[in-house]
């Protein structure tokens, strides 16, 4: 199916009162200026994800991983919702019968851009917790520029409020998405920017896929899941997603 032809399906699968489900990773934040991981360009190509992204990395060098996050949320905190976050947050409102938006992203940008039913399965990057307590303090309340590693004011040591390699992503994430696919099956999937290499966001694609709805992949360079997509856009999601909210061609 050539473009025109794609998004023309798509199109005519999100009008009327569509339910859909859209699953995020790192490459819709691109055009925002925010590196993705494994992309050209990603974080995990020149950067050791076990030293950065792991309890055991943390607890060897607690000041190397703040510093590391600490230029993210720089990064984060500098960065705008780009067209792309827009057009899902529009999406949103147009759905009717119901939305879930299931992203990575650790960076709120989905949030800011207007999307309101946002599950964060890895956790934010704008937000710190307790290493010993379950406290949860918002970045915020941080002051930033202090030498790393961040503790709270009673000298606690915090560390970031995001999921690292070996631990066990959100539940409550995990359970709204569940429970959306339990509800009723998606008219369409989204799967927007990511390299889709976790099973569970494999497997939340391919049951949505299953149900009955029409599966689709927006990325310049289409993942592992590609294969298994009904349609699979290769362009930028902030060029590709504000096009669907575009009238279905008549042609
Ligand atoms: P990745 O860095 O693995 O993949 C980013 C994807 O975005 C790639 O497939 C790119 O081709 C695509 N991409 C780049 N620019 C894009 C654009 N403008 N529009 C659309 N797509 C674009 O990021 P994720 O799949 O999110 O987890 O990675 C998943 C998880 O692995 C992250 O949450 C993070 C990482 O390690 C943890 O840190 C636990």
């Amino acid at each position: 199916m050539d473009d025109g032809g794609a998004f023309d399906a798509l199109r005519e699968r999100l009008a009327g009162a569509p339910r859909v489900l859209a699953i995020t990773g790192a490459g819709i934040s691109a055009e925002s200026g925010i590196s993705t991981f494994r992309g050209a360009g990603g974080w995990w190509k020149n950067h050791d994800p076990a030293r950065l992204a792991s309890p055991q990395g943390f607890a060897a060098d607690p000041a190397l991983v703040w510093e590391w996050y600490i230029h993210r949320i720089r990064t984060v905190l500098a960065a705008e919702p780009n067209a792309g976050h827009r057009a899902l947050a529009e999406l949103e409102r147009r759905a009717s019968s119901g939305f879930c938006l299931l992203t990575q992203n650790v960076d709120g940008l989905h949030q800011r851009a207007g999307s309101r039913r946002v599950h964060e399965i890895h956790g934010t990057i704008l937000q710190a917790r307790g290493t010993r307590s379950d406290r949860r303090v918002p970045v915020a309340d941080l002051d930033i520029d202090a030498p790393p590693p961040l503790r709270a004011a009673d000298g606690e040591l915090l560390r970031p409020d995001v999921v690292w390699f070996g631990e066990t992503i959100r539940t409550d994430a995990y359970r709204a998405v569940e429970t959306f696919l339990d509800q009723a099956p998606p008219d369409v999937c989204l799967v927007v920017g990511t390299s889709g290499m976790f099973p569970y966001i494999q497997a939340w694609a391919i049951r949505a896929r299953m149900a009955g709805a029409l599966l689709a992949e927006i990325n310049p360079e289409p993942g592992d899941l590609a294969s298994s997509c009904d349609i699979v856009i290769a362009r930028p999601a902030g060029e590709a997603l504000p096009k669907l909210l575009e009238p279905a061609s008549t042609s």
